[in-house]
């Protein structure tokens, strides 16, 4: 048995990777293009393990993917990989179009080739799981009740939108052709490998170089924030358990304006690792002209992945940041490759002539 995963070196991805095989010898085969957001330094404890298998490519080219799929024959794949930075897609939406949508749409094409040719009692085993979004729903207002499965897609940026594509492509190839998918819509994750392009990571790695910390607007936005290794269990539980054509919103209970997260970094750090000159990190922060069409609130109903297959996070926001911070503060060589773009050499560096990612 394998599982073929997409986008395993991004942040998400490869904390599923990494927590999939602590906790179990189903080998898995690692898809990712290896764009700015993919780094291999993140699986870097599974170097030589014979379990991951990791593939450079592109989920939308069709001819590797029908090889790769010939090749390992995998019971299962979850497809984490996306362009994910909604700051990018505003100033460039056309990567988004590109994976979101049309890589989505040549991978589930592919699969679907696949799939209708597996015997009776795999193809009746196989599933196809999509990782997304909440911010499909749209944006809430502060009394608005949380977004259930039921909440109709109201996306505002081209990333939510060409994540919404992609759901309801992935919707149609259940209805259509009958392919066993999954989907799950997550709220904000956070933890360890996270880019420091986005909110959390940004303020712990800005904070510590005496960097602004730029807050969007008034800073009053609402997230649902969810620590990652509870979204990766929330996969593991949909896949295992999910009800095939279902979606699963996956969220943390944890709904904090930007402002207040902000200052929770700033406070842990302050702790952790002060100021040489013994100020308070949030003297650092700035208020910047905010993102366009900012949506103003994200909330998560997740009673249906809790009372139908049992998930709950086993993370609070107080213990998953402080591990976030701490992690931070303990890599600085990770953050120190992010910050230089020398993490981009790592398949070079380490694979050198023989490199595994070739097919
Ligand atoms: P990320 O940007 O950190 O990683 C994305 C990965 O996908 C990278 O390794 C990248 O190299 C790879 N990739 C991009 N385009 C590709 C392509 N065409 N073919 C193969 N690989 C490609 O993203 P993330 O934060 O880890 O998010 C993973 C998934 O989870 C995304 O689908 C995202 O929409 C979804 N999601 C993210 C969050 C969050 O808070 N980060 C929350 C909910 C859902
Ligand atoms: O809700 C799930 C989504 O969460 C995922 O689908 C996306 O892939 C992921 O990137 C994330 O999107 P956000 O836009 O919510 O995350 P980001 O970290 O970019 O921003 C979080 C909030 O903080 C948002 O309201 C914008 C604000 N912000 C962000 C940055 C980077 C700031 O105020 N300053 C910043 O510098």
């Amino acid at each position: 048995m394998t599982i073929l995963v997409t986008g395993g070196a991004g942040f998400i991805g490869s904390n599923f990777v990494l927590d999939w095989l602590a906790q179990s010898d189903e080998p898995v085969v690692n898809l990712d293009k290896l764009t700015y957001a993919g780094n291999l330094q993140n699986l870097s404890s599974l170097d030589g393990d014979a379990r991951h298998i990791f593939v450079r490519g592109d989920i939308g080219d069709s001819a590797l993917l029908t090889d790769l799929l010939s090749r390992h024959q995998p019971r299962a794949i979850l497809n984490f990989a996306a362009e994910s930075h909604v700051d990018r897609s505003i100033h460039g939406p056309e990567d988004f179009i590109q994976t979101n949508i049309l890589g989505t749409f040549h991978l589930l094409e592919s699969v679907r080739a696949y799939w209708g040719a597996l015997p009776a009692d795999a193809k009746a085993a196989f599933r196809f799981l999509h990782v997304s979004t909440d911010e499909v729903y749209g944006s809430l207002s502060k009394t608005d009740p949380a977004f259930t499965e039921n909440n109709k897609y109201e996306p505002n940026s081209p990333y939510s939108a060409s994540k919404a594509a992609s759901d309801h492509l992935v919707r149609a190839y259940h209805h259509t052709y009958g392919l066993p998918v999954l989907t799950t819509n997550c709220s904000n994750n956070y933890g360890p490998y996270h880019f420091p392009e986005k909110l959390i990571p940004l303020m712990i790695v800005n904070a510590q170089v005496g960097k602004p910390l730029p807050v969007y607007g008034d800073g009053q936005q609402i997230r649902d924030w969810l620590y990652v290794k509870d979204h990766c269990s929330a996969i593991r539980r949909v896949l295992e358990a999910g009800q095939l054509g279902e979606t699963y919103n996956v969220g943390g209970w944890n709904e904090k304006p930007n402002l207040d997260i902000v200052h929770t970094v700033c406070a842990l750090l302050d702790e952790l690792k002060p100021r040489a000159d013994g100020k308070p990190y949030k003297e650092q922060i700035t208020y910047v002209t905010d993102r366009p069409g900012h949506d103003r609130r994200y909330a998560i109903d997740a009673r249906k992945l809790e009372q139908q297959l049992g998930w709950k996070p086993a993370e609070t926001f107080e213990t998953g940041i402080r591990k976030t911070v701490q992690w931070y503060l303990d890599h600085p060589q990770w953050v120190a490759d992010v910050l230089s773009g020398g993490y981009r050499d790592w398949v070079e560096k380490h694979y050198g002539g023989n490199d595994k990612s070739a097919t």
